[in-house]
């Protein structure tokens, strides 16, 4: 993946004599051309150690001008400094040594590489430098870099989002994350306005004007570049203490929304401030700064950022309206202050070296959010959770020859931005969660705490950790190596299918391994060091009760042999499904195994029947084991009562309905309202006082009964729906429960009239409300009639209607309705080169939409289309991958069709009644 920029190319010149030609040179821009080749990687013997920074953002203009002065020290001898720029206007150039100017024969933007080259006529001696640049750009050019938010009544904001590679879009800087440096930053405001940056405001001072204010922040701490972040807004705050239990400092945690929105911070103040507090007695190490501050921005491209002490949120990832949100919404909530708040110790404290170990942060902050929420909200059973929300969908992902390994070399924007995936994310989760598995929970906590202490401030690779884990993992395994078995799991994408035979005695088991890959046609060329074999640790239950010692299973073994006592009947690999594997059994095996489902074995978990789930349907997918397997074992969910397997049963159910063709997919409907029925018989469609996790299950119950045109549940939440709809505006509303919103609004639209579309298009329009507005945008695109998608598709590429950070989520809404996926399809394609001038290639969404829009497409023609329209735009950007995916995917799809669909469909009718 690690490609070199070649550059044959024009390059800006901006040539600089003396300082009193500066204003002109910049509008006599030359060009020339020149032969280069650069990495896009800066020079590691050139290091920034402090920036000092003012920026002039204009909220009226949509323009900012700003001045770095930036110390680095150089130990390398060159007639140049080269470093990151991106979308500035550079207007000077200074640099000085000892105070003295050392004059600047010209600088040159290296556009390809998003570099400025500041080039001298003699070569530099090592030392300290200072570097000086003023500069001015466009706070409008995307929702990336420094940017402008759009609020209420045409009034606007600025903020800031820079990972991973755009804070060379707000100043020039050294933009990778070895660079850690402090940052003196002072920001400009409007007097009624508030200024926040990563650090307390230390002074301000008004300008004569009286019109404007500057703010002056506390030096930082040494960090990365793309942890900086500004804000400027008119936003309030509400705040708490946070108490650090004797380690570091009690500070202050404020959470600031819109004026208007103040009443929807607490839920996520409340979270935030439990969270830290779990964190810091984890980690064992303070919170290093003097405060910390959480923010809702209305334009918001991601999810969450964790910039340092300034923590940035899209508005459905903090605000919560206790009348409108539902219980989904608050954990959706409460996951990502949780995950940021991770990072503030694992990624900002402590950093990847390069993105190449981007799962340091990503993998270990998507693990830490589980163990935080379980801790502070034991209830909500987030570790169960684990299995439906990280690992079962990138176990898919990670079958397919398309997959990465979680650590990856990656050089260019484009690149780094694509690894930032269900790889990096949950297989880092669930690999570490893995690790945590055989290494115990409290090792592993001194493990990390040993790490964040010994490498604060600085910078790792993937080694680093291990090594700080290892003194606790040899307690356990004297002879084995940490480095080694990870380096198993971290190296080669993919994962193992364990199968289990007969051994030789009635008691024993053989168990071999072999890459687990969904098509069964294609082979695995043997590529990595590890030849795609790994080092197992193997757990089991057994009719007797669970064996936790762990049995290996190393990479260069042929097999293992499980041995378990005389009398037992059946065995179950794979505690909790901790480990990140799949097993298959012989057939009499899956047989008991299903016997001991039906007869709710209390010996199998919550996650254990999950996981049999999950794997059994994967198998029969990849043709390891016949369907009539995996359909028999989920026929035990008529006993199922519990959210966690039903929810893993509704997603399998959702995945072969997408297979299945329009007409065939009532024959699984059928089967699947048998399997339903007895559940839904027992909930209530009253507004009730359930726990979270009952009330979880209520709602997927509810809402998959409705799915799968349960009769009585069509028809009660089609009523439900037109009663809202038509009371609405009236004096009578009659709302929808908080937690059946989404579904019934949804299923409520499936059949909606032209005019019932149009209504519910007004009263999004007029919703405040982000949460209540994703439930509507999604509503909107469940009708059935093509002629009202398409006019939701035009409607919504106007930003007026729908913002841009919503507008690829439309999309996907319509292209996942069967009768909008043409639609879509269409459009993405004559409409590429907008989309692309309106997302850039850079988007990870955009990148996505490409998987997202084509996934259950199953015929030669649609891939056909597919090969064309890639040779058409060749230029994939940071959707290179997703590309790859999509396709794989669609063979995968039309093999399944070849293969499974007669075979599921036999079962299906022979079992339309249980
Ligand atoms: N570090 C990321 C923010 C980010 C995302 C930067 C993508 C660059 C590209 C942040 O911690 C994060 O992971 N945010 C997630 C939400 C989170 C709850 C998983 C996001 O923005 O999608
Ligand atoms: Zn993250």
């Amino acid at each position: 993946m690690c490609k070199l920029f070649s550059i044959v190319r024009c390059f800006t010149i901006i040539n600089k004599i003396t300082s009193n030609n500066l204003y002109r040179s910049i509008h006599s821009f030359r060009t020339m051309e020149r032969t280069e080749t650069l990495s896009g990687r800066l020079s590691p013997l050139v290091r920034p150690t402090h920036y000092n920074l003012f920026l002039r953002p204009d909220l009226n203009s949509g323009l900012f001008q700003g001045t770095v002065k930036i110390d680095i020290t150089t130990k390398e001898e060159k007639n140049y400094i080269n470093l990151h720029t991106k979308f500035l206007n550079i207007t000077s150039v200074k640099v000085l040594k000892n105070n003295v100017d050392i004059p600047v024969s010209k600088y040159i933007e290296i556009k390809q590489a998003e570099q400025l080259s500041i080039n001298f006529d003699k070569t530099l001696e090592t030392g300290i430098y200072n570097i000086e640049i003023d500069f001015n750009g466009d706070l409008t050019h995307s929702f990336v870099g420094f940017y402008l938010s759009k609020l209420k009544d045409n009034r606007t904001m600025v903020a800031s989002k820079f990972e991973p590679t755009y804070a060379r879009q707000a100043f020039p800087c050294f933009d990778e994350p070895d660079f850690k440096a402090t940052y003196d930053i002072s920001l400009v405001k409007p007097l009624s306005y508030v200024a926040l940056s990563n650090m307390n405001a230390i002074s301000s001072k008004v300008e004569d004007d009286r019109q404007f204010e500057i703010v002056t922040f506390a030096t930082s701490v040494p960090m990365s570049t793309y942890l900086a972040c500004f804000v400027i807004c008119d936003f309030d705050f509400k705040q708490n203490e946070i108490n650090s239990n004797g380690i570091g400092k009690n500070f202050i945690l404020r959470s600031f929304s819109q004026k208007h929105q103040m009443h929807k911070i607490d839920f996520a103040q409340d979270i935030g401030k439990r969270a830290t507090e779990f964190y810091i007695k984890y980690y064992e190490v303070p919170f290093p700064l003097p405060k910390l501050d959480m923010i809702a921005i209305p334009d918001y491209v991601s999810g969450a950022t964790e910039h340092w002490g300034l923590i940035t949120y899209r508005e459905t990832s903090f605000l919560v309206d206790e009348t409108t949100a539902s219980s989904r919404n608050k954990i959706n909530v409460a996951n990502t202050v949780a995950h940021e708040l991770a990072h503030m110790w694992f990624g900002n404290l402590v950093t990847m070296k390069w993105w190449d170990d981007l799962w340091l942060n990503e993998g270990f902050a998507s693990y830490m959010q589980v163990k935080a929420l379980n801790a502070i909200e034991p209830s909500w059973t987030m570790m169960d959770q684990f299995l439906i929300k990280t690992m079962h969908s990138v176990l898919v992902t990670d079958a397919k020859l398309s997959s990465h390994s979680i650590v990856q070399s990656v050089a260019t924007p484009d690149e780094i931005t694509a690894i930032f995936d269900s790889i990096s994310y949950n297989k880092g989760a669930s690999v570490l969660r893995m690790l945590e598995g055989f290494i115990g929970e409290e090792n592993f906590r001194l493990g990390v705490s040993d790490y964040l202490k010994k490498y604060k401030y600085s910078n790792t690779i993937t080694k680093d950790l291990l090594a700080s884990l290892e003194p606790y993992f040899k307690k356990e395994y004297p002879n084995l190596s940490i480095f080694y078995i990870m380096d198993t799991w971290t190296r080669q994408m993919g994962y193992p299918l364990l199968t289990l035979s007969k051994g030789d005695q009635p008691n024993q088991y053989v168990v071999t391994q072999k890459r687990f890959l969904l098509d069964p046609e294609v082979t695995s060329t043997n590529d990595t060091d590890y030849k795609y074999r790994w080092f197992v640790p193997i757990t089991y239950t057994s009719s007797n009760g669970t064996n936790r010692n762990i049995i290996w299973f190393p990479d260069t073994a042929e097999n293992v042999v499980v041995t378990v006592g005389e009398a037992e009947s059946w065995i179950k690999i794979n505690n909790k499904q901790i480990g990140y594997y799949r097993v298959n059994y012989p057939l009499e095996m899956w047989q008991k195994l299903i016997e001991q489902l039906k007869a709710k074995s209390e010996q199998l978990t919550i996650s254990d029947r999950s996981h049999l789930l999950d794997d059994a349907f994967a198998l029969a997918e990849a043709r390891v084991i016949p369907y009539d397997v995996a359909l028999s074992l989920s026929s035990y969910l008529r006993v199922e009562e519990d959210y966690v397997p039903w929810e893993t049963a509704a997603r399998i159910f959702l995945s072969l309905s997408d297979k299945l063709t329009n007409s065939l997919s009532d024959n699984l409907n059928i089967y699947v309202q048998q399997l339903v029925k007895p559940l839904y018989e027992k909930q209530i469609w009253q507004k009730t006082n359930l726990g979270v996790i009952e009330g979880l299950l209520r709602t997927r119950i509810l809402s998959l009964a409705t799915r799968c045109q349960l009769p009585d549940a069509q028809a009660k939440v089609r009523t439900m729906f037109l009663n809202w709809l038509n009371s609405h505006g009236t004096e009578n509303v009659l709302t929808i429960e908080t937690d059946l919103r989404d579904f019934v609004y949804y299923y409520g639209m499936q059949s909606a009239t032209q005019q019932e579309w149009e209504k519910l298009w007004n009263i999004y329009l007029e919703e405040e409300d982000a949460q209540e507005q994703t439930k509507l945008r999604h509503a909107l695109a469940a009708p059935r009639d093509t002629t009202i998608l398409r006019k939701y598709l035009t409607l919504a590429w106007d930003e007026k209607n729908i913002r841009s950070q919503d507008y690829l989520t439309v999309v996907g809404y319509i292209s996942g309705n069967p009768s909008g996926t043409a639609l879509v399809w269409d459009d993405v394609r004559t409409r590429w080169t907008e989309l692309v001038g309106r997302f850039s290639l850079n988007s990870r969404y955009l990148g996505n939409l490409i998987p997202t829009v084509t996934s259950s497409f199953n015929t030669q023609l649609k891939l056909k289309e597919m090969e064309v329209f890639f040779d058409q735009y060749p230029e994939a950007g940071a959707g290179a991958a997703s590309r790859r995916r999509a396709l794989e995917t669609v063979k995968n799809n039309i093999k399944w069709t070849d293969h499974n669909q007669a075979s599921v469909l036999d079962f299906l009718k022979n079992h339309q009644q249980i």
